[in-house]
């Protein structure tokens, strides 16, 4: 695996593998690496001939208090767990590489951005959108994928990749869980053992909401309980819990039978976690 952190290396080793008529995968991460993207990577290798991993924490995607200093760096497990896989390129730029002085553009996808997290967290698809966009420029790929843990970022990528035109393929992969059913997350590493119990609420509410809601239950009833349930169980606060449109991410009062998510997010202890199901 070459571990690539100026630009115009990684043009060159893009280059080399487009000239042998490669088809270039992309697994944009954050690091803090665990099996959840370990699927995307293994996914990636079933639909490409080479794999670029990107790792960067980017700090245009963190709010004014959210956990940008304390979130996980831990490149050097992460690069061996990269090379175990047989990743091709690790493409690590530093952040004045992404961000270099006088750098002013801004990407603001509307639609499925707008709400529950968009609404949490302000800003943060903004900049998602925009270190996504940069990657897709810089690493050129056929194909991008992401976890379905983040639904609504899932969203928001797709429509800006259609939007912008950067005609690569998008692939959603499903979400990887513990044998508990608690949705693997690089932020699960904050949680103490009492929280990690606690936070077993959250899968629960969604199969337990999901399972009424396919009996014909009144939505709105049915996720204020899976709310209440939560904030009984020892979740903090509860961001939001709600049925969507699985595309559009248009809020679903009554289930109609189209292809649709319940997302929810929720606070317990000092950790923000999401979770969302199809149903
Ligand atoms: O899902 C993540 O890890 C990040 O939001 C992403 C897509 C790598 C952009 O920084």
């Amino acid at each position: 695996m070459q571990t690539i952190n100026r630009l115009d290396s990684l043009r060159d080793n893009i280059a080399a593998l487009r000239a042998e008529n490669k088809r270039i995968a992309l697994v944009p991460t954050m690091g803090a690496l665990h099996a959840g993207h370990m699927a995307l990577v293994e996914a990636a290798k079933k639909s490409a001939d080479a794999v670029v991993v990107s790792i960067f924490v980017n700090p245009t995607q963190f709010g004014p208090n959210e956990d940008l200093d304390a979130y996980p760096r831990t490149l050097e497990s992460d690069s061996a767990m990269l090379v175990d896989a047989v990743v091709d390129v690790l493409w690590a730029p530093h952040a004045a590489t992404v961000y270099p002085q006088g750098f002013v553009t801004k990407i603001q996808v509307g639609g499925p951005s707008e709400g529950y997290d968009g609404a949490a967290r302000p800003g943060h698809f903004d900049g998602v959108a925009l270190v996504v966009a940069k990657l897709f420029n810089q690493v050129q790929p056929d194909v991008a994928l992401f976890g379905e843990k983040d639904f609504q970022q899932l969203a928001v990528i797709r429509q800006m990749a259609k939007d912008l035109d950067f005609g690569l393929e998008i692939m959603g992969i499903p979400i990887v869980r513990d044998a508990d059913g608690l949705a693997l997350s690089s932020r699960n590493s904050y949680l103490s053992a009492n929280e990690r119990q606690a936070a077993l609420a959250l899968p629960r509410a969604l199969e337990k909401a999901a399972g009424n809601i396919r009996a014909g239950g009144d939505i709105s009833s049915i996720t204020q309980a899976a709310s209440v349930g939560m904030l009984a169980a020892g979740f903090g606060r509860v961001d939001y819990f709600a049925l969507v449109d699985a595309v559009t991410l248009e809020p679903l009062l009554v289930y109609d039978g189209r292809p649709a998510r319940l997302l929810a997010a929720a606070k317990i202890g000092k950790t923000r976690l999401i979770d969302n199901l199809a149903i």
